[in-house]
């Protein structure tokens, strides 16, 4: 599409509980958040600490996702859980976590957790008992095949042709139950056999604990790949590509149609309580695979926009992929950054030099809390931080530590970092004699919240003020969504629009000075600058629809009528 208009008719009828809608989910990776035990590790006192500079008086976001905390051996970090029911003690305690959930509704702000469930730790006792006893009760709670006969050397060779995501196959031959059993992740993270009924059931189980407990969602790690084809058969041939995992058609170990099943029973449950969001994290696919898993009680990501780099020609196509996928009855999200990927201030960055940096996080900000959907916050990307280099031979991220030229892998250390609080010592994430887990980004001592708070035009600054104007134009939070042309290469423009609210946005991609003449404007007297990237000195929009933008800067413009 380009950049004529598209227009997504009404936004979605949200319930009056459905804050997971209009709100704002800021995602906290627990490990990097706050240590407070010196340990170098984040933990849960630690979030609960910082809760202020989430809450009404920083940022005000609704929510905060907390990436696993469970038990786990941690050989994928927390996505190898031990015990689903139970808090890991690099984090705290269970009574942690009430105190947690507490503080944070104290200050409106609700708790999302992270539910494995594709898969557990080969640590669970689960899977012990699984490999231990075939014929126990959870003897068929895990992917177990027989192998395809012998290879010349005599070695079992695996079922079929099915992959890990992590490198090699997915396929680990158990010689003491004289089996293979998959794993779509590492050997340590067996996937659980979502066709044997107690195995949906021991789930719903374990979330009803959590929902006893305060819980407001979830965020499903891989829910797609929940289910497997029955017989298994091998996944088809696709073209050549350096790495394996795109060199066959994932047609059977993911996308099954038994998952729209489950997220319905799912969904039920959680709906016995008002106000409980869930999110799917797709593994694999586009928008659109996302938008056939996404039901008006149910999130999916889809990561088209975070695969852009900072043009408008791009995030145009992606921004008009996603609302076509979506269509008007479905309700997207908007994500940049998150624990698996580049963080965007880095990533975008480079498309327009790295001096850039803070003005092109800013307008990201712009684009992310204005589109339509509901917008997720990843740490620090509120005061700009970038990626960290880790060396190879230090890296902590299991992939990474086997990547290779047939195996590429950008080390997900990078976007880990620890949160500078302050410019003291460790950036007051540990204490200051501590080695924290990861190293700090290098500009921790100026790019830190204290730093950033003080300063009106910091990307810290700009956030809070972006989230207050969310909160304030309706239309940014639940409007449909129309995109208007712009007449110039390097700026997009969209309306938002809720009844008779309407919010006009305009982004200028380029680092340079532009002049745009937007199209297909609703009739208004005349339109005032609400906010944007920078704090004033902005261009009024001309009679004739004209308007100049200074080198990467957004406005939002509401309309006087
Ligand atoms: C997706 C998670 O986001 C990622 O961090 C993890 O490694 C895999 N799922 C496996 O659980």
């Amino acid at each position: 599409m380009t950049d004529e208009a598209t227009e997504t008719g009404p936004a979605v009828a949200a319930r009056d509980d459905d804050w997971w809608r209009t709100g704002v989910v800021y995602q906290i990776y627990p490990r990097s958040f706050a240590d407070s035990t010196g340990d170098g590790y984040g933990d849960l006192a630690g979030i609960r600490a910082h809760l202020d500079h989430l809450g009404p008086a920083g940022l005000g976001v609704d929510a905060i996702w907390l990436s696993p905390i469970y038990p786990s051996p941690g050989r994928d970090l927390g996505y190898d859980v031990s015990d689903h029911g139970d808090i890991d003690p690099l984090f705290g305690s269970i009574a942690d976590f009430d105190a947690l959930v507490e503080a944070a509704h104290a200050r409106g702000i609700r708790v999302v957790l992270d539910l494995v469930m594709n898969h557990t730790s080969d640590e669970h006792p689960w899977f012990m008992a699984s490999r231990s006893e075939p014929d126990g009760p959870y003897g068929d709670w895990y992917l177990w095949r027989d192998p395809a006969g012998r290879d010349r050397r005599g070695r079992p060779r695996p079922p079929n042709n099915w992959l890990s995501w992590f490198g090699g196959s997915g396929w680990t031959w158990d010689p003491g139950r004289g089996q293979f059993y998959f794993h779509t992740f590492l050997a340590e993270q067996p996937d659980l056999n979502w066709r044997n009924p107690a195995v949906p059931a021991a789930q719903l189980s374990m979330i009803r604990g959590w929902l006893a407990r305060g819980v407001d969602g979830f965020r499903l790690d891989v829910f797609n790949a929940f289910f497997k084809a029955a017989e298994m058969p091998p996944n088809p041939r696709a073209g050549l590509h350096r790495q394996a995992w795109f060199r066959q058609r994932h047609l059977h170990d993911q996308n099954q149609p038994e998952l729209a099943d489950f997220l319905a029973s799912f969904r039920a449950e959680l709906d016995a309580v008002p106000g409980r969001m869930t999110v799917g994290e797709l593994f694999g696919g586009g928008a659109e695979t996302a938008a056939s898993f996404t039901t008006d009680r149910h999130l999916v990501f889809d990561f088209v926009l975070l695969e852009q780099p900072w043009s408008a020609a791009a995030f145009g196509a992606a921004i008009d992929r996603v609302e076509l996928a979506f269509g008007p009855e479905r309700w997207p999200t908007v994500v940049l950054s998150n624990h698996d990927r580049p963080r965007h201030a880095s990533r975008l960055a480079r498309s327009v030099g790295e001096r850039h940096r803070d003005a092109v996080a800013k307008a990201a900000a712009v684009v992310l809390l204005t589109l339509r959907g509901t917008p997720f916050l990843y740490y620090g990307e509120e005061i700009g931080l970038g990626d960290i280099e880790v060396a190879r031979a230090d890296a902590i991220d299991p992939p990474a530590r086997r990547a290779s030229w047939s195996f590429p892998w950008w080390n997900r250390d990078g976007s880990r970092s620890p949160m500078p609080w302050t410019p003291g010592a460790n950036g007051g994430f540990t204490a200051p004699g501590a080695t924290p887990w990861l190293p700090l980004a290098p500009d921790f001592a100026t790019r830190n919240v204290e730093v950033e708070s003080k300063d009106p035009d910091s990307v810290l600054a700009t956030y809070r003020r972006l989230l207050r104007l969310r909160r304030e134009l309706p239309a940014l939070q639940a409007g449909s969504m129309r995109r208007i042309p712009a007449r110039h290469r390097d700026v997009l423009a969209w309306l938002r629009v809720e009844g008779e609210a309407v919010v006009l946005v305009v982004v200028n991609f380029a680092p340079l000075d532009v002049a745009a003449l937007l199209g297909n404007l609703p009739p208004a007297q005349g339109w005032t600058v609400a906010g944007g990237t920078h704090r004033e000195g902005h261009a009024e929009l001309g009679r004739d629809a004209s308007i100049r933008l200074r080198p990467l800067e957004a406005i939002v413009l509401v309309r006087r009528s």
